[in-house]
């Protein structure tokens, strides 16, 4: 498993930018009353984050990824930023299976594929503070496919209203370019605004190249689940980009 944008690992609900965005008060807060779901994908969620929240704190995908590695799985953890990967390192710090490289998720991901044996998956979650990224992005995987063509990827993007200027629509530009790269690939998103409300980020979305098999259908069952508990104005889609055979 390769997670080309790592963060910090974990993330304290006190910290400064976590308790002025109260982001966790909108997002996993809500989640945190539910005990059991009908989603296996949405129970196995809550089972990984649920021990962090009790100490008021949110696992980054590091954390997440780890708890599910088998005996013989490896993680490959990528972040540029010094002060981010001191913070990694401190939080992965004795947990197996884990190597983490202080350097760029784009420029490792090509350097580390193909894994052998020849399978894994793939997380690229830039925080895409420079529009270059969108295209970093896809120059990446390109080449990776070129080299690595069973890779499972997900991709996660923001939908971004008109307020962010040149950034508006280019996850959606983004996406066409990607689903084209794999043999199948699907997009899906969770809406938690109204895009006409000038909100900046209204949702986000993933894209998921070479998806493993009925993912498309367990996914959109723990959007569906979510989506109820998040409140009404809340609505989640699941749109296949390329099929087999397509
Ligand atoms: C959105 S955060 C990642 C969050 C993380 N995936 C999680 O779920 O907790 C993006 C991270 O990418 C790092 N970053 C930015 N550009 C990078 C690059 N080219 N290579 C590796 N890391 C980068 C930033 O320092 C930041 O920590």
């Amino acid at each position: 498993m390769f997670d080309t944008h790592s963060g910090a690992g974990k993330y304290q609900f006190e910290e400064t930018t976590m308790a002025q965005n109260k982001e966790f008060e909108s997002g996993i807060s809500k989640l945190e009353s539910i005990s059991q779901t009908r989603s296996s994908l949405l129970n196995n969620y809550l089972s990984i984050v649920k021990p962090f929240y009790d100490e008021s704190s949110y696992p980054g995908s590091p954390l997440i990824s780890q708890s599910l590695l088998r005996e013989n799985d490896t993680l490959h953890l990528m972040e540029l930023h010094p002060a981010e990967f001191d913070k990694l390192q401190h939080v992965m710090k004795r947990r197996s299976g884990c190597h983490l490289h202080k350097r760029d998720g784009f420029e490792g991901l090509l350097a580390l594929t193909p894994p052998r044996p020849n399978r894994g998956a793939v997380l690229i979650d830039p925080p895409y503070e420079r529009f270059q990224e969108y295209q970093d992005v896809s120059r990446t995987l390109k080449k990776m496919f070129g080299h690595w063509e069973q890779g499972i990827v997900v991709i996660w993007y923001p939908l971004l209203s008109a307020r962010a200027g040149k950034k508006h629509g280019a996850s959606e530009v983004m996406y066409e370019v990607l689903g084209d790269l794999a043999k199948t690939s699907f997009v899906a998103e969770l809406v938690v605004e109204d895009a006409s409300d000038d909100n900046g980020m209204y949702g986000s979305g993933v894209c998921v190249l070479n998806p493993p098999w009925q993912l498309d259908e367990h996914l959109s069952s723990a959007l569906d689940e979510l989506t109820t508990v998040m409140g009404d104005d809340v609505t989640s889609s699941l749109r296949w980009l390329k099929r087999e055979g397509e």
